[in-house]
Protein backbone atom coordinates (compact mmCIF):
# COMPACT_ATOMS: atom_id res chain seq x y z
CA UNK A 1 0.00 0.00 0.00
CA UNK A 2 3.03 2.10 0.92
CA UNK A 3 3.88 1.66 -2.47
CA UNK A 4 1.13 2.15 -4.31
CA UNK A 5 0.52 5.58 -2.54
CA UNK A 6 4.06 6.66 -3.04
CA UNK A 7 3.72 5.68 -6.89
CA UNK A 8 0.20 7.58 -7.53
CA UNK A 9 0.95 10.17 -4.85
CA UNK A 10 -2.99 11.12 -4.63
CA UNK A 11 -3.90 13.86 -2.45
CA UNK A 12 -7.46 11.91 -1.54
CA UNK A 13 -7.71 8.02 -1.43
CA UNK A 14 -11.05 6.83 -0.93
CA UNK A 15 -11.75 2.46 0.76
CA UNK A 16 -14.99 1.20 1.36
CA UNK A 17 -16.22 0.52 4.89
CA UNK A 18 -16.81 -2.92 4.27
CA UNK A 19 -13.72 -3.72 4.45
CA UNK A 20 -13.40 -2.20 7.87
CA UNK A 21 -10.39 -3.93 9.27
CA UNK A 22 -8.51 -2.54 5.91
CA UNK A 23 -9.84 1.19 6.18
CA UNK A 24 -8.58 1.19 9.57
CA UNK A 25 -5.29 -0.26 8.73
CA UNK A 26 -4.52 1.85 6.29
CA UNK A 27 -5.35 5.05 8.37
CA UNK A 28 -2.70 3.63 10.57
CA UNK A 29 -0.25 3.42 8.02
CA UNK A 30 -1.05 6.71 6.74
CA UNK A 31 -0.23 8.34 10.40
CA UNK A 32 2.25 6.71 11.45
CA UNK A 33 4.57 7.13 7.96
CA UNK A 34 3.03 11.00 8.02
CA UNK A 35 1.59 10.02 4.54
CA UNK A 36 0.43 13.31 2.55
CA UNK A 37 -2.78 12.03 1.30
CA UNK A 38 -6.15 12.10 3.27
CA UNK A 39 -8.21 9.01 3.35
CA UNK A 40 -11.82 8.59 2.84
CA UNK A 41 -14.31 6.11 3.57
CA UNK A 42 -17.37 5.13 1.56
CA UNK A 43 -20.19 3.95 3.32
CA UNK A 44 -21.57 0.27 2.63
CA UNK A 45 -23.88 0.23 0.15
CA UNK A 46 -27.01 -2.21 0.15
CA UNK A 47 -29.40 -3.99 -1.49
CA UNK A 48 -32.77 -3.99 -0.63
CA UNK A 49 -32.65 -6.78 1.00
CA UNK A 50 -29.55 -5.24 3.17
CA UNK A 51 -27.18 -7.34 1.40
CA UNK A 52 -23.75 -5.62 1.18
CA UNK A 53 -22.90 -5.11 -2.51
CA UNK A 54 -20.14 -6.91 -3.74
CA UNK A 55 -18.67 -8.12 -6.69
CA UNK A 56 -18.77 -11.51 -5.07
CA UNK A 57 -22.40 -11.58 -4.83
CA UNK A 58 -22.28 -12.73 -8.67
CA UNK A 59 -21.13 -16.65 -7.31
CA UNK A 60 -24.26 -16.76 -5.20
CA UNK A 61 -26.79 -18.96 -6.21
CA UNK A 62 -30.98 -18.00 -5.51
CA UNK A 63 -30.79 -19.87 -2.68
CA UNK A 64 -27.35 -18.81 -1.21
CA UNK A 65 -28.39 -14.90 -1.88
CA UNK A 66 -31.34 -15.49 0.34
CA UNK A 67 -28.89 -16.74 3.50
CA UNK A 68 -26.73 -14.29 2.94
CA UNK A 69 -29.04 -11.52 4.09
CA UNK A 70 -28.36 -13.19 7.74
CA UNK A 71 -25.42 -11.65 7.66
CA UNK A 72 -26.76 -7.89 8.23
CA UNK A 73 -29.93 -9.26 9.67
CA UNK A 74 -27.55 -10.35 12.49
CA UNK A 75 -25.73 -7.18 12.55
CA UNK A 76 -29.31 -5.42 12.62
CA UNK A 77 -30.17 -7.34 15.64
CA UNK A 78 -26.71 -6.38 17.80
CA UNK A 79 -27.27 -2.95 16.67
CA UNK A 80 -30.89 -2.84 18.17
CA UNK A 81 -29.46 -4.64 21.34
CA UNK A 82 -26.45 -2.21 21.64
CA UNK A 83 -29.51 0.39 21.40
CA UNK A 84 -31.08 -0.72 23.81
CA UNK A 85 -27.94 -0.55 26.66
CA UNK A 86 -25.96 -4.08 26.44
CA UNK A 87 -22.69 -2.99 26.15
CA UNK A 88 -20.99 -6.72 26.79
CA UNK A 89 -18.94 -8.59 24.31
CA UNK A 90 -20.45 -11.84 25.00
CA UNK A 91 -24.16 -11.13 24.61
CA UNK A 92 -23.55 -9.26 21.41
CA UNK A 93 -21.61 -11.98 20.07
CA UNK A 94 -23.87 -14.83 20.69
CA UNK A 95 -26.80 -12.63 19.47
CA UNK A 96 -25.17 -12.48 16.42
CA UNK A 97 -24.16 -16.16 15.96
CA UNK A 98 -27.51 -17.54 16.98
CA UNK A 99 -29.11 -15.16 14.05
CA UNK A 100 -26.57 -16.61 11.29
CA UNK A 101 -27.08 -20.29 13.11
CA UNK A 102 -31.06 -19.82 11.82
CA UNK A 103 -29.21 -20.26 7.98
CA UNK A 104 -27.88 -23.64 7.48
CA UNK A 105 -25.91 -22.74 4.29
CA UNK A 106 -23.71 -20.23 6.30
CA UNK A 107 -20.22 -21.15 7.56
CA UNK A 108 -19.02 -18.56 9.88
CA UNK A 109 -15.49 -17.65 9.73
CA UNK A 110 -15.08 -14.89 12.66
CA UNK A 111 -17.28 -12.72 14.33
CA UNK A 112 -15.51 -10.00 16.23
CA UNK A 113 -16.50 -7.31 18.32
CA UNK A 114 -13.04 -5.00 18.29
CA UNK A 115 -11.73 -1.49 18.69
CA UNK A 116 -12.71 0.39 15.33
CA UNK A 117 -9.47 2.36 15.28
CA UNK A 118 -7.00 -0.49 17.19
CA UNK A 119 -8.80 -3.71 15.96
CA UNK A 120 -8.00 -4.35 19.68
CA UNK A 121 -11.14 -7.32 20.74
CA UNK A 122 -13.04 -5.52 23.48
CA UNK A 123 -14.72 -7.19 26.47
CA UNK A 124 -16.81 -4.22 26.28
CA UNK A 125 -17.92 -1.43 24.15
CA UNK A 126 -17.12 1.98 25.96
CA UNK A 127 -17.19 4.91 23.43
CA UNK A 128 -17.52 2.91 19.78
CA UNK A 129 -16.71 -1.01 18.78
CA UNK A 130 -16.53 -2.73 15.46
CA UNK A 131 -18.73 -5.85 14.98
CA UNK A 132 -17.30 -7.43 11.85
CA UNK A 133 -18.22 -11.01 10.59
CA UNK A 134 -16.74 -13.27 7.83
CA UNK A 135 -18.72 -16.15 6.86
CA UNK A 136 -18.72 -18.63 3.81
CA UNK A 137 -22.19 -19.24 1.82
CA UNK A 138 -21.94 -21.71 -0.03
CA UNK A 139 -18.23 -21.17 -1.48
CA UNK A 140 -18.07 -17.78 -1.45
CA UNK A 141 -16.83 -15.78 1.15
CA UNK A 142 -18.46 -12.64 2.15
CA UNK A 143 -17.98 -10.10 5.02
CA UNK A 144 -20.01 -7.49 6.83
CA UNK A 145 -19.61 -5.31 9.92
CA UNK A 146 -21.86 -2.68 11.60
CA UNK A 147 -20.06 0.04 13.87
CA UNK A 148 -21.91 0.39 17.49
CA UNK A 149 -21.34 4.38 18.50
CA UNK A 150 -21.86 4.67 22.52
CA UNK A 151 -22.88 8.07 21.69
CA UNK A 152 -25.62 10.88 21.53
CA UNK A 153 -27.07 12.05 18.11
CA UNK A 154 -25.37 14.31 15.69
CA UNK A 155 -26.94 16.96 13.51
CA UNK A 156 -24.42 18.12 10.90
CA UNK A 157 -26.03 20.98 9.27
CA UNK A 158 -23.61 22.30 5.85
CA UNK A 159 -24.18 24.87 3.52
CA UNK A 160 -22.61 28.03 1.86
CA UNK A 161 -21.86 31.63 3.00
CA UNK A 162 -24.99 33.45 4.17
CA UNK A 163 -27.22 30.44 3.83
CA UNK A 164 -28.11 30.86 7.33
CA UNK A 165 -26.63 28.27 9.13
CA UNK A 166 -24.79 30.27 11.51
CA UNK A 167 -27.98 31.88 13.42
CA UNK A 168 -29.71 28.29 12.92
CA UNK A 169 -27.10 25.85 14.22
CA UNK A 170 -26.43 28.03 17.22
CA UNK A 171 -30.50 28.53 18.16
CA UNK A 172 -31.22 25.00 17.56
CA UNK A 173 -28.13 23.91 19.78
CA UNK A 174 -29.72 26.37 22.36
CA UNK A 175 -33.36 25.26 22.14
CA UNK A 176 -32.61 21.49 22.32
CA UNK A 177 -29.95 21.41 24.62
CA UNK A 178 -27.26 20.51 22.14
CA UNK A 179 -23.47 21.65 21.90
CA UNK A 180 -22.59 23.96 19.37
CA UNK A 181 -20.06 23.14 16.98
CA UNK A 182 -19.37 26.08 14.57
CA UNK A 183 -16.20 24.48 12.77
CA UNK A 184 -16.32 28.17 10.41
CA UNK A 185 -14.86 30.05 13.31
CA UNK A 186 -11.93 27.22 14.00
CA UNK A 187 -10.91 28.01 10.23
CA UNK A 188 -11.42 31.44 10.83
CA UNK A 189 -9.18 31.45 13.97
CA UNK A 190 -6.55 29.43 12.69
CA UNK A 191 -7.01 32.57 9.77
CA UNK A 192 -6.29 34.74 11.98
CA UNK A 193 -3.13 33.48 13.94
CA UNK A 194 -2.05 33.03 10.67
CA UNK A 195 -2.50 36.57 9.86
CA UNK A 196 -1.01 38.03 13.29
CA UNK A 197 1.88 35.66 12.55
CA UNK A 198 2.94 37.42 9.41
CA UNK A 199 3.22 34.10 7.58
CA UNK A 200 2.26 34.37 3.98
CA UNK A 201 -0.98 32.02 3.19
CA UNK A 202 0.64 30.19 0.38
CA UNK A 203 3.63 29.27 2.68
CA UNK A 204 2.37 25.97 3.81
CA UNK A 205 5.15 24.50 5.09
CA UNK A 206 5.53 26.88 7.94
CA UNK A 207 1.59 26.63 8.68
CA UNK A 208 1.67 23.15 8.46
CA UNK A 209 4.34 23.38 11.42
CA UNK A 210 2.06 26.34 13.05
CA UNK A 211 -0.43 23.76 13.20
CA UNK A 212 1.41 21.22 15.48
CA UNK A 213 1.91 23.73 18.16
CA UNK A 214 -1.84 25.52 17.77
CA UNK A 215 -4.80 25.15 20.54
CA UNK A 216 -8.32 26.28 19.46
CA UNK A 217 -10.76 26.19 21.86
CA UNK A 218 -14.52 27.21 21.56
CA UNK A 219 -16.00 28.01 25.06
CA UNK A 220 -19.64 27.65 25.53
CA UNK A 221 -21.18 30.90 27.38
CA UNK A 222 -24.46 31.87 29.32
CA UNK A 223 -25.49 34.18 26.39
CA UNK A 224 -28.42 33.51 24.20
CA UNK A 225 -26.95 35.63 21.66
CA UNK A 226 -23.29 34.48 21.63
CA UNK A 227 -23.45 31.29 23.04
CA UNK A 228 -19.73 30.56 21.87
CA UNK A 229 -16.17 32.22 22.70
CA UNK A 230 -13.28 31.43 20.35
CA UNK A 231 -9.51 30.87 21.95
CA UNK A 232 -6.81 30.59 19.99
CA UNK A 233 -3.65 29.68 21.79
CA UNK A 234 -4.81 31.48 25.13
CA UNK A 235 -5.91 34.84 22.76
CA UNK A 236 -9.67 35.80 23.04
CA UNK A 237 -10.37 36.01 19.34
CA UNK A 238 -14.00 35.83 19.07
CA UNK A 239 -14.67 39.16 17.52
CA UNK A 240 -11.17 39.59 15.38
CA UNK A 241 -12.00 36.37 13.58
CA UNK A 242 -15.71 38.08 12.02
CA UNK A 243 -13.18 40.85 10.43
CA UNK A 244 -13.66 41.19 6.00
CA UNK A 245 -9.71 40.45 6.04
CA UNK A 246 -9.85 37.40 7.95
CA UNK A 247 -13.50 36.39 5.61
CA UNK A 248 -11.10 37.61 2.85
CA UNK A 249 -8.51 34.73 2.97
CA UNK A 250 -10.05 31.96 5.24
CA UNK A 251 -10.84 30.01 1.97
CA UNK A 252 -7.90 29.48 0.58
CA UNK A 253 -6.16 28.57 3.66
CA UNK A 254 -9.20 25.97 4.45
CA UNK A 255 -8.13 24.27 1.47
CA UNK A 256 -4.33 23.08 2.58
CA UNK A 257 -4.26 19.33 3.97
CA UNK A 258 -2.02 20.49 7.24
CA UNK A 259 -4.69 22.73 8.98
CA UNK A 260 -7.76 20.18 7.25
CA UNK A 261 -6.10 17.65 9.07
CA UNK A 262 -5.69 19.30 12.25
CA UNK A 263 -8.84 20.61 12.43
CA UNK A 264 -10.92 17.63 11.59
CA UNK A 265 -9.39 15.75 14.06
CA UNK A 266 -10.06 18.28 16.26
CA UNK A 267 -13.65 18.30 15.47
CA UNK A 268 -14.08 14.42 15.55
CA UNK A 269 -12.37 14.13 19.24
CA UNK A 270 -15.22 17.16 20.57
CA UNK A 271 -17.89 15.16 18.99
CA UNK A 272 -16.87 11.49 20.39
CA UNK A 273 -20.01 11.57 22.99
CA UNK A 274 -21.89 13.21 20.27
CA UNK A 275 -24.98 15.80 21.19
CA UNK A 276 -24.00 18.12 19.38
CA UNK A 277 -25.38 20.46 16.20
CA UNK A 278 -21.77 21.05 14.10
CA UNK A 279 -22.35 23.92 11.44
CA UNK A 280 -19.20 24.21 8.35
CA UNK A 281 -18.81 22.99 5.08
CA UNK A 282 -17.45 18.88 5.13
CA UNK A 283 -19.46 18.20 8.36
CA UNK A 284 -21.63 15.09 6.36
CA UNK A 285 -19.62 14.20 4.07
CA UNK A 286 -16.18 14.13 5.86
CA UNK A 287 -16.19 15.24 9.99
CA UNK A 288 -19.21 13.10 10.84
CA UNK A 289 -20.56 10.52 8.00
CA UNK A 290 -22.35 8.63 10.23
CA UNK A 291 -24.13 11.80 11.72
CA UNK A 292 -28.25 10.84 12.82
CA UNK A 293 -29.27 14.14 10.54
CA UNK A 294 -27.71 15.93 7.90
CA UNK A 295 -29.09 18.76 6.72
CA UNK A 296 -27.40 21.29 3.63
CA UNK A 297 -29.09 24.79 3.71
CA UNK A 298 -28.82 27.23 0.99
CA UNK A 299 -30.26 30.09 0.05
CA UNK A 300 -29.83 31.96 -3.58
CA UNK A 301 -26.62 34.18 -3.66
CA UNK A 302 -28.55 37.96 -3.49
CA UNK A 303 -30.35 37.05 -0.49
CA UNK A 304 -27.45 35.68 1.11
CA UNK A 305 -25.09 38.81 0.12
CA UNK A 306 -27.95 40.94 1.29
CA UNK A 307 -27.65 38.90 4.59
CA UNK A 308 -24.67 39.74 5.32
CA UNK A 309 -24.43 43.55 4.21
CA UNK A 310 -26.79 43.93 7.19
CA UNK A 311 -24.85 41.81 9.31
CA UNK A 312 -22.07 44.53 8.63
CA UNK A 313 -24.38 47.33 8.92
CA UNK A 314 -25.58 46.33 12.61
CA UNK A 315 -21.72 46.18 13.27
CA UNK A 316 -21.06 49.55 12.46
CA UNK A 317 -19.30 48.66 9.22
CA UNK A 318 -21.31 50.71 6.68
CA UNK A 319 -18.79 51.06 4.09
CA UNK A 320 -19.33 47.67 2.33
CA UNK A 321 -21.27 47.52 -0.97
CA UNK A 322 -24.15 44.65 -1.42
CA UNK A 323 -22.21 44.14 -5.07
CA UNK A 324 -19.04 43.66 -3.41
CA UNK A 325 -20.27 41.18 -0.57
CA UNK A 326 -22.29 39.31 -3.68
CA UNK A 327 -18.90 38.78 -5.82
CA UNK A 328 -17.06 37.92 -2.33
CA UNK A 329 -19.89 35.33 -1.54
CA UNK A 330 -19.65 33.92 -5.41
CA UNK A 331 -15.93 33.45 -5.11
CA UNK A 332 -16.01 32.00 -1.77
CA UNK A 333 -18.56 29.62 -2.93
CA UNK A 334 -16.53 28.98 -6.24
CA UNK A 335 -13.04 28.58 -3.71
CA UNK A 336 -15.34 26.68 -1.45
CA UNK A 337 -16.91 24.00 -3.78
CA UNK A 338 -14.29 23.34 -6.05
CA UNK A 339 -10.89 22.61 -3.73
CA UNK A 340 -9.85 19.42 -3.87
CA UNK A 341 -10.13 18.47 0.06
CA UNK A 342 -13.24 17.86 1.71
CA UNK A 343 -15.46 20.51 -0.75
CA UNK A 344 -18.48 21.77 0.00
CA UNK A 345 -20.96 19.88 -1.64
CA UNK A 346 -24.25 18.13 -0.46
CA UNK A 347 -24.03 14.86 1.26
CA UNK A 348 -26.05 11.75 -0.42
CA UNK A 349 -28.43 11.33 2.67
CA UNK A 350 -28.93 15.13 3.29
CA UNK A 351 -31.82 16.59 3.52
CA UNK A 352 -31.52 20.11 1.32
CA UNK A 353 -33.84 23.48 3.02
CA UNK A 354 -33.60 26.60 1.04
CA UNK A 355 -34.09 29.47 3.51
CA UNK A 356 -34.67 32.33 1.07
CA UNK A 357 -38.27 32.37 2.11
CA UNK A 358 -38.30 31.02 5.31
CA UNK A 359 -37.84 32.72 9.09
CA UNK A 360 -35.66 30.74 11.68
CA UNK A 361 -38.18 29.51 13.21
CA UNK A 362 -39.46 27.68 9.82
CA UNK A 363 -36.15 26.32 9.60
CA UNK A 364 -35.70 25.10 12.91
CA UNK A 365 -38.95 23.34 13.00
CA UNK A 366 -38.28 21.46 9.50
CA UNK A 367 -34.88 20.48 11.13
CA UNK A 368 -36.49 19.42 14.30
CA UNK A 369 -39.26 17.35 12.53
CA UNK A 370 -36.95 15.60 10.83
CA UNK A 371 -34.88 14.95 13.66
CA UNK A 372 -37.79 13.44 15.44
CA UNK A 373 -38.70 11.12 12.35
CA UNK A 374 -35.28 10.24 12.24
CA UNK A 375 -34.95 9.34 16.08
CA UNK A 376 -38.27 7.65 16.08
CA UNK A 377 -36.88 5.12 12.95
CA UNK A 378 -33.94 4.04 14.76
CA UNK A 379 -35.54 3.64 18.00
CA UNK A 380 -34.10 6.17 19.83
CA UNK A 381 -35.54 8.88 22.32
CA UNK A 382 -37.31 11.38 20.81
CA UNK A 383 -35.80 15.17 20.12
CA UNK A 384 -36.62 16.89 22.86
CA UNK A 385 -39.19 19.67 22.41
CA UNK A 386 -37.99 22.96 20.91
CA UNK A 387 -40.26 25.76 23.32
CA UNK A 388 -38.12 25.26 26.38
CA UNK A 389 -40.10 27.41 29.15
CA UNK A 390 -37.69 30.36 30.16
CA UNK A 391 -35.71 30.18 26.62
CA UNK A 392 -38.19 32.10 24.16
CA UNK A 393 -37.46 31.95 20.52
CA UNK A 394 -36.69 35.64 19.11
CA UNK A 395 -39.37 35.79 16.11
CA UNK A 396 -36.68 36.74 13.81
CA UNK A 397 -35.78 36.01 9.87
CA UNK A 398 -32.44 34.90 8.90
CA UNK A 399 -31.04 38.34 8.10
CA UNK A 400 -32.34 39.91 10.44
CA UNK A 401 -29.34 41.59 13.32
CA UNK A 402 -27.52 38.99 15.87
O1 LIG B 1 -19.01 29.28 7.96
P1 LIG B 1 -17.93 30.36 7.85
O2 LIG B 1 -18.23 31.44 6.86
O3 LIG B 1 -17.54 30.90 9.21
O4 LIG B 1 -16.64 29.56 7.30
C1 LIG B 1 -15.45 30.22 7.00
C2 LIG B 1 -14.66 29.44 5.97
O5 LIG B 1 -14.12 28.27 6.55
C3 LIG B 1 -15.39 29.00 4.72
O6 LIG B 1 -15.21 29.90 3.66
C4 LIG B 1 -14.78 27.68 4.36
C5 LIG B 1 -14.10 27.21 5.60
N1 LIG B 1 -14.74 26.04 6.21
C6 LIG B 1 -14.38 24.81 5.73
O7 LIG B 1 -13.60 24.71 4.80
N2 LIG B 1 -14.89 23.69 6.29
C7 LIG B 1 -15.76 23.78 7.33
N3 LIG B 1 -16.24 22.65 7.88
C8 LIG B 1 -16.17 25.05 7.81
C9 LIG B 1 -15.65 26.17 7.22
Amino acid sequence: MTKLLAIAQPTLAYFGEKDAQQLAIIRRLVADLNLPVEIRSCPTLREASGLALSSRNQYLSVIERAEAVSLWRSLQSAQQAFRQGEREAIPLLAGVKAELATAPGIQVQYVELVHPQTLAPLARVEAAGLLAIAAFVGGTRLIDNVILVNRQPIIAIDGPAGSGKSTVTRRLAQAMGLLHLDTGAMYRAVTWLVMKQGIPLNDEASIAELMGEMKVELLPTDSWEEPTRVRINNEEVTDAIRTPEVTASVSPLSAQLAVRQALVAEQRRLGQRGGLVAEGRDIGTNVFPNAELKIYLTASVEERAKRRWQEFQNRGLTDISLEKLQREIQQRDYQDSTRPLAPLRQAADAIEINTDRLTIEEVMEEIVQRYQEKLALSGDNPAPALDRPGKPIPKKGLSSPP
